[in-house]
């Protein structure tokens, strides 16, 4: 628990309330891809948490996966075996939703990203919920703010955190009327204490920034693999030891401080580098689709997995993140400009 240590717990608030590790209590809905990492965080933060679901198979895989993320997190010299127990006991499956909202006082949303399954959600946490209680919602790209029953308007926020919840920092926060700016304020102090890094975006936009920009190099990146520019492989590799370290330095705007703004003036308007189209259907994804071919989870979408599990791919994955965040300690966890 050093973040809270050193963040001062004690002084935590959720709306306008105490938010203290060991008394305030969780309730974490949906326990698929992301709410196991999320309730992760909050458990080894000394908080009791409640993972909630609705398929019994699906709360099983998740506690599943919540183990196997602290086994590799001990794996990794991240996390010793005794934390790791600890954490884990402050977890709760729970099947069924109403027992665990009823006593929360922060309820994270990360139920399907489907608008009429987070207005039921909303709802039944307006009507369940304790009035203090606060919402935060994983979703990536929708207007929960929308979908919210005006009971519960002033107390829902996004907390967008990214895969895997547990390993990286980033959390993009928005808030909006009628929810107050203290709530904003106290949920980035929160997610700092959970030692995450919280970035505010100041209003709500489909998609908010990290997925917008992956969507513009991806946009590039189809259109010059299918134009024979470069090979998927080659594109990896060219990313890898560039773009990602230097980012990991200076994000995307200190770079242009870097080269110098008249240059990326002229840069950007040389005429003869075109942008690649808007294509929403790439046949370089199509074709893949097609073929049934959809990424690790089928063993095979742009390279090969053949006869490698999810699970060993994702524990690959997740080895070398803790790997490279054990690199990067300070610039990841508290990123500054030079
Ligand atoms: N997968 C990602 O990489 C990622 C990253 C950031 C944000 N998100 C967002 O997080 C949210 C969850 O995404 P995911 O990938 O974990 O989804 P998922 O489909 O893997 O898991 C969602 C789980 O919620 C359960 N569920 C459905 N209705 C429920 C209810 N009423 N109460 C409790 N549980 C319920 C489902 O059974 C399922 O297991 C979505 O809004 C998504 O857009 C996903």
């Amino acid at each position: 628990m050093a973040a809270f240590e050193s963040t001062g717990a004690a002084s935590l608030t959720l709306g306008g309330r105490a938010f203290t590790p060991g008394a305030s209590r969780v309730a974490v809905l949906g326990a698929g891809v992301m709410g196991p990492g999320i309730a992760l965080v909050f458990a080894e933060h000394g908080f009791e948490v409640e993972l909630c679901e609705v398929r019994q198979p699906a709360l099983d895989a998740g506690m599943a996966s919540l183990a196997d993320a602290l086994d590799l997190k001990v794996q990794a010299q991240v996390c010793d075996a005794a934390t790791a127990r600890a954490t884990l006991s402050r977890v709760t499956p729970r099947l069924g939703v109403a027992v665990a909202i009823a006593r929360a006082d922060l309820v994270v949303e990360a139920v399907p990203e489907d608008r009429d399954i987070k207005r039921a959600v909303y709802a039944q946490v307006a009507e369940v919920a304790p009035a203090h209680a606060v919402v935060w919602s994983n979703t990536s790209t929708l207007d929960v703010f929308a979908l919210a029953p005006p009971a519960l308007a002033s107390r829902l926020l996004v907390a967008h955190w990214f895969a895997p919840p547990h390993i990286l920092p980033l959390v993009e926060v928005v808030c909006q009327a009628p929810a107050p700016v203290s709530l904003r304020e106290e949920t980035v102090a929160l997610l700092r204490a959970l030692g995450k890094a919280p970035v505010v975006l100041e209003k709500f936009v489909p998609g908010f920034v990290i997925n917008r920009l992956l969507r513009a190099l991806g946009r590039e990146s189809f259109d010059m693999i299918e134009s024979g520019v470069i090979s998927i492989a080659e594109l990896d590799v060219a990313v890898r030891t560039s773009l990602a370290p230097r980012m990991q330095v200076l994000g995307i705007m200190q770079r242009y401080d870097y080269t110098g703004l008249h240059l990326s003036l002229r840069n950007l308007a040389d005429p003869e580098i075109v942008d690649a189209p808007v294509n929403r259907s790439p046949a370089l994804l199509q074709a893949r689709v097609a073929r049934g071919e959809l990424g690790v989870g089928s063993g095979k979408g742009f390279y090969d997995y053949a006869g490698r599990s999810t699970l060993e791919l994702q524990r690959e994955r997740d080895l070398r993140l803790w790997q490279v965040m054990r690199g990067l300690a300070e610039h990841a966890a508290d990123p500054k400009p030079i």
